[in-house]
């Protein structure tokens, strides 16, 4: 069997963006393909090294939105980045062949860190996308499904491969990018992205409630005043996510709007139900897993022993191919 390797940054509850964006994929591969879903923990103390208090709660959090959107802990193995430390072995072995300017130029660092403000970057931070290759090359990867703005990390992570396999001896898997059908979600305010530190989310936790008052709080064509003005559903949130959410319907409810037939409380109203149709059998696992906690520590803990093992498999592999391989 072929393997996936995915993951998240433990930062927090994960929304509709990241479930279009990626999530999915998961879920639907995860009877073909041998899936490791990583918690990358090391990585998120890149931007959040001042605050490791918050860390044990996210990496649960992350666990469990990934449980609630049915990724089966029978099949996928859930694995704690900092508790293996091959990534960490694998990490500094690359560095050698990977340059400061190939990393500065990276569009998702760059972004990432004008969006926090960073100048003079930390190394930590300018070289997560090495430690992210990592994460991808110890259990051989073949697949690695993730958000429009990863993309860039993963050409990284596919030429460390290359060169490693040319340097050495040919060990490692060179890895496919799989990419959401959604690139990126718009967020309720309108923003192009829908993103936690913008507050412009509709979390996979919400409650029914939370959906309808965050959906009613979606901005909607301006020039549409009265139920009956013609709209422009290419301009509004809330016809973005009918095209996310509700494909079947997407096409009437733009001829509705342009039309002026139906009003925007009532397209809103629809989309409320389709969403929190979609987040029902989310949270009925949900529940069952914030009832047995327990649970979601032996998940990590039985995944992350898997996945230690796998990786010191590969890292004999490495250590022979790279001659670091002495009394044996
Ligand atoms: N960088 C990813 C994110 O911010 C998380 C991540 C870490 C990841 N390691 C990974 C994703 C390996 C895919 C494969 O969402």
């Amino acid at each position: 069997m072929k393997r996936i390797l995915t993951g998240d940054r433990p930062t927090g509850k994960l929304h509709l963006g990241h479930y279009v964006g990626s999530l999915e994929n998961r879920v639907h591969l995860q009877d073909e393909y041998d899936t490791f879903y990583l918690v990358a923990d090391i990585q998120a103390l890149t931007t959040n090294w001042e605050h490791p208090e918050a860390l044990a709660q996210h990496v649960r959090q992350a666990a469990e939105d990934n449980l609630a959107i049915g990724l089966d802990p029978n099949k996928v193995t859930f694995v704690v980045q900092s508790l293996v430390p091959q990534i960490a072995e694998l990490t500094v072995l690359f560095s050698n062949f990977v340059s400061v300017n190939v990393l500065r130029h990276n569009p998702t660092i760059k972004s990432e860190a004008a969006q926090y403000g960073y100048d003079d970057l930390m190394y930590g931070f300018l070289g997560y996308p090495v430690s992210q290759a990592a994460d991808i090359t110890f259990c051989k990867a073949h697949l690695v499904p993730v958000g429009e703005d990863q993309v860039p990390h993963l050409e990284l992570t596919r030429r460390i491969v290359r060169r490693f396999n040319d340097l050495y001896a040919p060990v490692l898997v060179e890895p496919e990018t799989m990419v959401g059908r959604v690139g990126r979600l718009v967020g309720l305010d309108g923003n192009a992205k829908m993103s936690k530190s913008l507050e412009n989310c509709i979390y996979l936790s919400d409650s029914p409630e939370m959906v309808s008052t965050q959906v009613n709080k979606a901005v909607t064509d301006p020039a549409r005043i009265r139920a009956t003005d013609k709209g422009h559903p290419e301009v509004c949130t809330v016809y973005g996510y009918h095209q996310a959410f509700n494909q079947g319907e997407s096409a009437d409810i733009a001829t509705s709007c342009q039309g002026g037939t139906v009003g925007c409380v009532a397209c809103k109203r629809r989309l409320t139900a389709v969403i929190n149709k979609m987040l029902e059998p989310m949270r009925e696992r949900r529940v069952e897993y914030q009832q047995h906690p327990e649970r979601i520590d032996e998940i990590l803990q039985a995944g992350t022993a898997r996945a230690v093992s796998v990786a010191a498999d590969t890292m004999e592999q490495v250590r022979q191919a790279m001659q670091i391989h002495y009394f044996k």
